[in-house]
């Protein structure tokens, strides 16, 4: 079996006395995200998020003293390198949990190893349908798509009462896009609304032309995007450019600070609904907007809010592993630390970033509230900013 603890230094004090001391290394936590490729939009704020949960976690005493240590690895922006990415951190790294990946898409395709394995992975930002469902050590801190768009939509009409008309668009490849637009289309009819047109497209895809004329066409008050953010604000920097004039939500592949630069001036006032507020009041948000502003001078944004998050359910779920278990994380093997602290991440609630939560039986999160932002972009169409809107 084999320990994850228990090196032994010799410190050579001063006097010159020799003491052995049992220094315990560092716990191993994966994170799994896109830090190449397009995807990287999200996945560079996730890394950031992650680093500020491991520093703030680790001066508050780790896991009862013993500090974790972030073993990242990156995902790229596809399946296939988000499978070898969770490989690697399971038999080479000996993790003792993963947070990621980036993309739904990803995860559908690297999460069941994880689990066939019995390694618990947070899923930061999986919001589509049916991720925790993938097996019982998958969970996300992630408010599914279902929760969180509908919010869009309503504060959308409150702007003005007098829309109809929608166009509804989405990426076909993406499984978080191809979810999240079930939920805008549904909402969309709860609201009496009328979609007169749906359109598809890629999420590598570059022009626009054919999806903006059809929703030029179709004479609408409101355009629904479900895309990432590269192939999204494109979308909307074009559509805009070709006339659109009316009232544009995006969906939570929007709610990056790295749109801007995407879509420039022609990201103005686009809507995104939130699962995070940089008021959160609460002092471990506090803490992390401290730290944020004192590296980046901005708020922090909701992917590196999540990955905190993903972190800090680790950290407090291995502590509750030691409580439970009477013994240090470094004392127990691998397999027992990763299916026990798989069951201590579901039991009880944690007061986070994103506010108080907890994980639920399937792992799926419980989050109480909820927000919409719209983004100003200045007049140089240079620097935005996401301002919540009531
Ligand atoms: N929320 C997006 C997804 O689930 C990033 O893929």
């Amino acid at each position: 079996m084999r320990k994850l603890g228990g090196i032994t230094l010799l410190l050579t004090l001063c006097a010159g006395t020799v003491y052995a001391e049992n220094v315990a290394p560092p716990i191993p936590v994966g994170i799994a995200v896109a830090q190449t490729s397009n995807v990287a939009l999200f996945g560079q704020e996730q890394i950031i998020g992650a680093k500020i949960a491991e520093t703030y976690f680790n001066i508050k005493k780790g896991v009862n003293g013993t500090p974790i240590k972030l073993v990242t690895q990156d995902t790229g922006g596809d399946e296939a390198g988000a499978i070898n990415a969770v490989q690697n951190l399971i038999s080479k790294e000996k993790v003792v949990g993963i947070v990621g990946p980036t993309l739904s898409q990803q995860a559908f395709g690297a999460d069941p190893i994880a689990n066939r394995l019995q390694v618990p992975v947070i899923g930061p930002s999986n919001t589509a349908k049916g991720v925790p469902q993938i097996g019982e050590y998958i969970g996300r801190v992630s408010a599914p798509v279902a929760k969180v768009a509908p919010y869009a939509v309503k504060q959308a009409l409150k702007q003005n009462q007098k829309i109809k008309r929608v166009a509804i668009l989405y990426a076909q490849n993406d499984a978080f896009s191809s979810s999240e637009t079930v939920t805008f289309q549904e909402t969309v009819k709860n609201m009496k609304l009328e979609t007169v047109t749906v359109q598809k497209f890629m999420t590598t895809d570059t022009d626009f032309t054919t999806q903006a004329t059809a929703v030029l066409n179709a004479n609408v008050d409101l355009v629904i995007v479900s895309g990432l953010a590269a192939d999204g604000g494109n979308l909307v920097k074009q559509l805009r450019q070709l006339g659109y004039k009316g009232i544009v939500i995006g969906g939570n592949g929007f709610n990056t600070a790295n749109v801007f630069s995407v879509c420039g001036s022609n990201c103005d006032g686009i809507l995104v609904a939130q699962a995070y507020s940089p008021e959160a009041d609460n002092p471990t948000n506090k803490a992390f907007v401290a730290a944020y502003r004192a590296a980046y001078k901005k708020d922090p944004p909701q992917f590196s809010a999540q990955a905190f998050t993903a972190v800090q359910v680790f950290v407090e779920g291995l502590r509750k592993v030691e409580a439970a278990t009477k013994k240090k994380i470094t004392q127990l093997d691998l397999a027992t630390v990763r299916t026990e602290l798989n069951k201590a991440l579901r039991k009880g609630s944690y007061i986070t970033p994103l506010g108080e939560i907890s994980l639920d039986k399937e792992g799926d999160i419980n989050q109480k509230t909820f927000y919409v932002s719209q983004i100003k972009m200045d007049s140089a169409g240079k620097v935005g900013k996401f301002v919540i809107v009531k």
